[in-house]
């Protein structure tokens, strides 16, 4: 099945605008995206020497687990703001700003690729993975990170539920990729397959997003993403007052004797080989 973003402009210049603003205060949501850098460097295999682009790099955590392990890395994102954190963080590494469309790297550069949580971000994922495709040396690997199905996403299940049962407005925000699309196997072997790539692995990360409150979902969705974040900032107070409680109520299953929370956040994995 094709997907088709209709506005990819638009959708773009969303996305670019909003992880602007998100990144001064992206660290509480990367607790979660971190989660999964782990498992790509390993089906990855990055080595030493290897020479690795990190797409959508954010922060450069990837980059920098990468770098740590002797790999030539090269981070690129398409904020200005989430490239100059990077820079921040890890001097050493080479981080560039640059959309995931149009890279500027001369053919065949990379041995190994990495997109933790990039895709669904991406206005024309098919662009992105032809141009991986062309930046890629003869048999290099690519991995990228997606949230899994909704049924294994309990936490976004939830808050996304609790918006449409409660939202007393219009969301107008540019649509991109469904978030569940690439969640599905012969999706994912799609996109690869018409861009050069040949699905190797497909794997389910039993991630558990780990909260000190459940009060504090609204306000770490609010602060750290894009389209989620639109759809909570737009509710009038009382809305989001009832959002929050009805969250609450449902992660109560989760919520643990000190009053933690430890709820399912599965991510599918997905590694190719050109
Ligand atoms: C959810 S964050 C993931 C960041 C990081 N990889 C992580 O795991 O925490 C998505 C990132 O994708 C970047 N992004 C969105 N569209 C992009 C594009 N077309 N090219 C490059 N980066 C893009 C955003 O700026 C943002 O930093």
């Amino acid at each position: 099945m094709e997907t088709k973003i209709e506005t990819p402009i638009n959708f773009q210049r969303f996305e670019y605008l909003g992880w602007q603003k998100a990144a001064a205060k992206y660290s509480r949501f990367s607790l979660l995206t971190q989660q999964s850098v782990g498992d790509l460097i390993k089906h990855l295999n990055i080595q030493f020497g290897d020479k690795l682009l990190d797409v959508a790099t954010g922060p450069g955590f990837l980059a920098s687990r990468a770098q740590e392990i002797g790999a030539e890395t090269v981070g690129i994102d398409l904020s200005e703001e989430m490239i100059e954190l990077a820079k921040k963080n890890y001097p050493k590494i080479e981080f560039r700003v640059a959309n995931a469309e149009k890279t500027g790297f001369y053919n065949q550069t990379f041995d190994k690729i990495a997109v933790n949580h990039g895709l669904i971000h991406f206005a024309r994922p098919n662009v992105v993975l032809s141009e991986l495709n062309r930046v890629a040396r003869r048999r290099a690997v690519i991995g990228l990170t997606i949230w899994d199905s909704p049924d294994r996403t309990v936490a976004f299940s939830i808050v996304s539920k609790a918006i449409s049962d409660l939202s007393s407005v219009q969301i107008n925000a540019p649509k991109g990729i469904p978030m569940s699309f690439y969640s599905e196997k012969k999706n994912v072997r799609e996109l690869l397959d018409s861009n050069g790539w040949i699905l190797t692995e497909f794997i389910h990360l039993p991630v558990v997003w780990k909260l000190e409150t459940p009060e504090s979902i609204i306000d770490i969705l609010m602060e750290g993403t894009v389209l989620m974040a639109s759809k909570l900032k737009k509710q009038p107070r009382s809305v989001l007052s009832q959002i929050r409680d009805v969250v609450i109520h449902k992660l109560k299953p989760y919520t643990t004797a000190n009053g933690k929370v430890e709820v399912p956040q599965g991510v599918l994995l997905v590694v190719g080989k050109k």
